[in-house]
């Protein structure tokens, strides 16, 4: 069955534990279950329960004389039969130590050699990810690129388990600043309507619309006046519009086809022709308090903390803040969507949690919906200040990407990889590790803190990085490569003599493995990829264990195979399989050969 392949065994410890309490103590209303793993030392078993001290807090409370081990060891007598667990101990202060069934385990590992690995079942949700969301004509930065890496992974894990996920590209698609952008486009290129203007540089465009704006009182006037034609709807001044967008789109598109993104555009302007039903909605209800000539409107009406969204400005615009509020009305009534993830710097935190704040009070939550900003720190260069080319310029993604695809053939030449490889596996290989080294330093950093941006750190092959990775899986590949042995051949061994965890290093790795669908429900929970990084790094080292110790396959002095432990061959495809499932979820791609 394919679904034994997906249990997650954390999940199931609660459950049964959760069984013995209950019953061996039925008077308290939830009690506390806690099941952990217990570390690195084998005689603390491998997971704990520790249940028995808040319990006994809880009894004592109740004026009952009990003490921890006392109600440790009544939980143990009511446990229920259950085929995932070998025995249980109690030791010390009264911890419960759990030891996994082996046949159990090997079991489940044989279900993923015969069926992959497959997600643990969830609830499917309509979940709707904010990610990338770069602006028009002006640049995409760092920041957006973190922001892409993240979202594109959290959007991966989520669809990995089933979710319908939409993927919207927020974009900075509307506001003032086109009216000096279209102003300048009619001014330089006046045939814009029947020849498509060859504006390469969008971001010298818009600095020199920009100098004209500031330096020249009429043609600031003619930019204000496109505002107004532009947002009234003229044709002319929406093809301008459109025009604009496209170059700059293009520009956005080359990154998203180098990382492999797919993303929707909906960007501010499709939530314009929403806005004034909103805005027309929040005044009646009373939500909006005039400030200064602009409407406002407060998270908390009471204690007026933190910052109010300006909903219209004095000048009748709306704003960022306008669309954000329509955008997630939007989500929640036309979408449909149950989860609303917003991947932005975490300077944006306060933002959205007046957005969600607003949108509670206004009633559009109504079903305990919330707001979850995805926040990350900036990237720093080498000399921990901002991000920056030697010459002092801000980095265009581009020219990252290629200096990330130099020095990624660079690495492979100093390993001598190119005279292995040909030169269609080389091109494959530069651009996994590339990609991989970039997009895998931004996610095994706990995302929340500032990351120091540095090829070398990335690029090298010890250590938990995407170039180190990227070996491991095709060693363990290549194990069953020298070995001749097929996928089929495998399973059929599997079926005839199953799939055993004989040595304690294959113990070992066998329930590393095992906790592959825990991983993916905590980080589909709270969205930190790092802990999924953590795991895979943690797969590579226990496997290496595994290989130093055991014999996959035994050879004689001249080289010729003498004997192939079949169960060992399994575990190293079991590896494979799930270290490569990890690195599609993160967005990287493997090469069978590098
Ligand atoms: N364009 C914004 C920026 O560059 C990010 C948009 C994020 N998404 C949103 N719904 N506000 O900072």
């Amino acid at each position: 069955n394919s679904i034994e392949g997906t249990v997650c065994i954390v999940d199931e410890l609660k459950k049964v534990f959760e069984i013995a309490i209950t019953s061996a103590y039925p008077d308290l209303d939830d009690p506390p279950v806690v099941i952990t793993l217990s570390g690195n030392n084998p005689k603390f078993g491998d997971y704990q329960c520790n249940s028995a001290m808040p319990i006994s807090q809880l009894l004592k409370a109740k004026n009952v004389k009990t003490n921890p081990r006392e109600v440790a060891n009544n939980i143990l007598n009511k446990m229920p039969l259950t085929p995932l667990i070998e025995r249980i101990e109690v030791a010390g202060a009264g911890f419960l130590n759990i030891y996994l069934n082996k046949a159990f385990a090997e079991h489940v590992l044989k279900c993923i050699l015969q069926f992959g690995v497959k997600p643990p079942p969830v609830k499917k949700e309509k979940v709707i990810v904010d990610f990338s969301s770069p602006n028009i004509a002006k640049e995409m930065h760092v920041g957006h690129l973190r922001s892409t890496i993240i979202g594109d992974s959290i959007c991966r894990v989520l669809e990995f388990l089933n979710h319908d996920v939409l993927r919207l590209n927020h974009l900075g698609d509307w506001g003032t600043q086109f009216g000096m952008l279209i102003a300048h486009l009619q001014e330089k290129f006046p045939d814009y309507k029947t020849h498509s203007p060859p504006i390469s540089d969008l971001q010298a465009f818009y600095k020199e619309s920009k100098k004209r704006f500031d330096e020249d009182e009429e043609f600031k006037k003619r930019a204000y006046s496109c505002v107004v034609q532009l947002q009234s709807g003229q044709p002319d001044f929406i093809a301008a519009w459109k025009l604009i967008c496209e170059v700059s789109r293009k520009e956005f598109q080359k990154i998203y086809d180098r990382l492999n993104i797919n993303i929707i555009d909906r960007g501010e302007s499709f939530y314009q022709s929403r806005m004034d039903a909103v805005v027309k909605e929040l005044k009646e209800k009373g939500f909006l308090e005039e400030d200064e000539g602009r409407l406002i409107m407060w998270g908390n009406s009471e204690s007026h903390e933190g910052i109010p969204l300006t909903v219209v400005k004095s000048d009748g615009g709306y704003t960022y803040d306008t669309s954000d509020l329509t955008a997630i009305k939007q989500r929640v009534e036309e979408e449909k969507g149950d989860r609303f993830i917003y991947v932005t710097d975490a300077g944006q935190y306060t933002h959205f949690m007046t957005i969600d704040a607003c949108a509670r009070r206004a009633g559009i939550f109504k079903n305990g919906q919330k707001i979850e900003h995805v926040g990350f720190g900036v990237v720093l260069g080498e000399d921990k200040k901002k991000f920056k080319t030697r010459s002092g310029d801000t980095v265009k993604l581009i020219e990252l990407l290629d200096e990330g695809l130099k020095r990624a053939l660079d690495k492979l030449v100093e390993k001598g990889r190119d005279k292995v490889l040909t030169p269609d596996e080389l091109k494959k290989a530069q651009e996994a590790v590339a990609y991989g080294c970039i997009k895998y330093a931004d996610l095994s950093h706990n995302r929340i803190n500032d990351y120091v941006f540095s090829f070398d750190k990335m690029l090298d092959d010890k250590g938990n990085t995407a170039v180190y990775l990227l070996y491991a899986l095709t060693r363990i590949r290549s194990i069953a490569r020298t070995a001749q042995i097929s996928e089929s051949k495998l399973l059929e061994e599997a079926k005839t003599s199953g799939f055993k965890l004989a040595h304690e290093s294959e113990w070992k790795l066998g329930k590393v493995l095992l906790r592959f669908p825990e991983i993916i429900l905590k980080v589909a929970n709270d969205l930190y990829l790092h802990s999924l990084c953590e795991y895979l790094y943690e797969i590579s080292s226990t496997f290496t264990e595994f290989y130093d110790k055991c014999y996959c396959v035994e050879k004689d002095k001249n080289g010729q195979i003498v004997n192939i432990f079949y169960e060992r061959l399994m575990l190293c495809e079991v590896t494979a399989k799930i270290m490569e499932k990890c690195l599609d979820i993160l967005g990287i791609k493997t090469v069978s050969k590098m």
